[in-house]
């Protein structure tokens, strides 16, 4: 299997992949309509470098083996994984999917990285090998973050989800197969909720966006990072573990501390949330506080990598 990804829109998602690919040593040919999409490529492969280059290069890693082509058909050609990343709608979505799915090799694995839509509703324009057009799902900066979510659909044999977990193995990653497809898998639904309710903290006035982050960078993000909500809990309950922190906080989730519900996004809370974080920023850009995060990310998977020695997908360099 030829160690070449085809990236199809290249937009903060498509560049993550570009980056992840070239520093694991692959080939990468892109298309994105967009005249200016090449520059904004380079310049983000330019950011993410040294990051990448202190996680540790494959052999034969070089940002210089990267190709923009001029169509779709010509990116997808001859590729053996194609990777979908065109804004978040499903009738784009459906159309460039079913476009590759008419251009690809038929050994092709085609991973659409939608955060919220389900395999089999992006499968259904596909005339060609359907089964083939997966969700491989992954997480910004794809560059860093090992874990990828991929979902069958309909017409997915079990066999196409076993292949794609090799290759994006190759590409150091984590894959996580959900077992059943539902909207936003299974990691945003988690995120969904978090923000739901710190929408609602800062509609009602209870708290601003820069106290809301305090509460998780300074408490519970740090142990989610290790650990994740449910062995997080078991701990929670000492020395009986969950079943005693089931009984202990168990009678509270009936209360409705909760929202679920999303407040409604009204001028005035898009306003105090955008404000927010601006004043959170404190004048530095994105691509500033892209670097302090890698530069974090770079030391924390080290750190997970340390004290999960067992965790399975996470050996080596990730
Ligand atoms: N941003 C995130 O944090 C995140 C995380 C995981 C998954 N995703 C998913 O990744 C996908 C892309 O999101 P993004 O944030 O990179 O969006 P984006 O808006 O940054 O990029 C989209 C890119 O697609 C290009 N494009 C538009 N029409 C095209 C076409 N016909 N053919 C090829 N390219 C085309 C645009 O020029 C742009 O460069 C979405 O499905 C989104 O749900 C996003």
């Amino acid at each position: 299997m030829s160690h070449q990804l085809s990236v199809i829109g290249t937009g903060v998602i498509g560049n993550g992949w570009i980056a992840r690919a070239l520093a694991n040593g692959w080939d990468v040919v892109a298309f994105d309509p967009d005249p200016a999409a090449k520059a904004r490529t380079r310049a983000f492969v330019d950011n993410a470098w040294p990051s990448l280059q202190r996680r540790g290069l494959a052999e034969g890693a070089d940002p210089a083996r990267l190709t923009f082509v001029e169509s779709l058909e010509a990116a997808v050609a001859g590729a053996g994984l194609i990777q979908e990343n065109v804004p978040e709608r499903l009738a784009l979505k459906r159309e460039i999917l079913a476009a590759i799915d008419a251009a690809a090799a038929p050994d092709a694995i085609i991973g659409s990285s939608t955060s919220g839509f389900k395999p089999s509703d992006l499968q259904q324009a596909c005339t060609n090998a359907p089964g083939r057009v997966i969700v491989a799902h992954p997480f910004n900066p794809v560059y860093l973050l090992p874990l990828v979510e991929l979902v069958g659909g309909e017409v997915t044999q079990p066999g196409q989800i076993e292949q794609a977990q090799a290759r994006y193995r190759e590409l150091a990653m984590r894959p996580l197969v959900v077992r059943r497809e539902i909207e936003g898998h299974i990691a945003d639904r988690l995120m969904e909720a978090l923000w739901r309710e710190a929408l609602h903290l800062v509609n009602d006035g209870v708290a601003t966006t820069e106290e809301i982050d305090a509460a998780v960078i300074y408490g519970c993000g740090l142990r989610w990072s290790l650990m994740g909500t449910f062995l997080t809990f078991h701990l929670a309950g000492g020395d009986a573990g969950m079943r005693h922190m089931l009984e202990q906080f168990g009678p509270a989730l009936k209360l409705p501390w909760t929202k679920l519900e999303a407040p409604e996004l009204t001028n005035e809370l898009i306003d105090k949330v955008v404000e927010g974080c601006e004043h959170q920023a404190a004048g530095r850009s994105v691509a500033e506080l892209d670097r302090r995060r890698d530069d974090f990310l770079v030391e924390m998977l080290d750190l997970v990598q340390k004290y999960w020695p067992e965790a399975e997908g996470l050996e080596g360099r990730i």
